[in-house]
């Protein structure tokens, strides 16, 4: 990355990229997932309850059983090797994309989670 997002609009343009690149493997590019494998982010009641989880998922992994939109996952999600800046913009641009309720995570927020 070129340079650090400046404001919430850059952080979301960035994560765009980001999240193409990391995670619409699994999540798919419309974010509905995939029935029994991949939890959609689209409108996600579970991450929408405490957008941390999406920081934590990133950044220390996330498996076990979870419920999202009433639907069961028991998968494992590996941990992602992103800097701090870039699963901010990522997170982000999730939060405010997707029908989710919007927010916003710095680099320095996601350090004291990774810890
Ligand atoms: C290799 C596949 C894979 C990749 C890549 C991946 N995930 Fe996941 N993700 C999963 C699985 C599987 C789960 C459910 C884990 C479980 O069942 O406990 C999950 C769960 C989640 C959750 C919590 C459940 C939900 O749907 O709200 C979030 C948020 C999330 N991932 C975000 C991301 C983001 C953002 C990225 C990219 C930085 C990413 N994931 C990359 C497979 C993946």
């Amino acid at each position: 990355m070129a340079r650090p997002a400046r404001n919430k609009a850059e952080r979301i343009t960035a994560g765009v990229m980001i999240f193409s690149a990391t995670c619409q493997a699994c999540h798919q590019a419309d974010g509905k997932g995939i029935p029994s494998a991949f939890p959609p982010l689209l409108a996600s009641d579970y991450l929408n309850a405490d957008p941390k989880r999406a920081v934590t998922a990133i950044t220390k992994g996330l498996s076990g059983k979870i419920t999202v939109n009433g639907k069961d996952y028991d998968g494992v999600m590996p941990q992602q090797n992103l800097s701090d800046e870039q699963v901010a913009n990522v997170v982000t641009y999730v939060l405010n994309n997707f029908g989710n309720k919007g927010g916003e995570f710095t680099p320095a927020q996601v350090a004291t989670l990774r810890k």
